[in-house]
């Protein structure tokens, strides 16, 4: 298999269709843009079967993926898609940055949920833009392609809050990638894992994400395993 790209968490590899390629997901662990590093082993399978459980049910509910289908333990095959480069946050509950740049304390439930837009360029340490920025970036061709971005952020927000909760986690915050498709279609790409998400466990507030990375506060294998056993049922 012809590598084509690899980042931080995945490698992506060509297949014989030009508009698929094969996504892989690495053992690796980084924070703070790359500043923390280091390896967890079973860690991309972890991540790999629990985007594939969440990117399926979101399909389910209307919102267009990037996935076709998990092919191995690490893989996906997923439609070829040209990332847009902006993460769009959404968040229920003040932390994480958020936290840092407002002085709010962390666990603040916001009065409404809220999407931010940051710039995925890690030379620039992924800074938070503005419409006005990303339009003079270039990074979308309209701006009703950024209101999509919100709309199916919050969509997802909607969905994956009460999905989480029936299986005791609180959906605090997440980030999710965008890419566009062969047609211009605008399809949620890349991930939904604890390492983009933040999920505290309802009954004893105990984070179950990549902060215990992060901050050093306790295994993330363990957490991850309980929150895919927790989405198998
Ligand atoms: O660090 P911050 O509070 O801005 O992160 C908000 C959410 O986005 C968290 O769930 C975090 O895990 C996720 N995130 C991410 N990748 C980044 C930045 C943030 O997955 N590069």
């Amino acid at each position: 298999m012809k590598l084509l790209y690899e980042g931080k968490a995945k490698k992506i590899y060509e297949t014989d269709n030009p508009n698929e390629v094969i996504c892989e997901f690495k053992d690796s662990l980084t924070a703070f843009n790359g500043e923390k590093a280091d390896k967890e082993e079973g860690k991309g399978a972890l991540n790999c079967a629990i985007t594939t459980i969440i990117f399926e049910a979101l399909q389910k509910e209307g919102i267009p993926t990037h996935l076709i289908k998990q092919i191995d333990e690490t893989k996906q095959l997923v439609k070829k898609v040209e990332i847009i480069p902006i993460e769009v946050v959404v968040r229920n509950i003040a932390a994480g940055s958020l936290s840092r740049r407002l002085g709010l304390k962390e666990g603040k439930k916001l009065p409404f949920t809220i999407v931010e837009f940051y710039y995925k360029n890690d030379d620039l340490n992924d800074p938070l833009i503005n419409d006005d920025h990303a339009m003079i970036l270039n990074l979308v061709e309209k701006r009703e392609e950024l209101d999509k971005l919100r709309e199916y952020g919050l969509k997802i927000n909607d969905f994956l809050v009460k999905f989480f909760d029936k299986i005791g986690l609180i959906l605090v915050d997440f980030k999710v990638e965008f890419g566009k498709d062969k047609d211009g279609n605008i399809i949620l790409a890349d991930e939904i894992t604890p390492d983009s998400c933040r999920l505290w466990d309802k009954k004893t507030g105990k984070k179950m994400d990549k902060d215990l990375f992060r901050f050093d506060l306790g295994d993330i294998k363990e957490a991850y395993t309980e929150i895919l056993n927790r989405l198998k049922g």
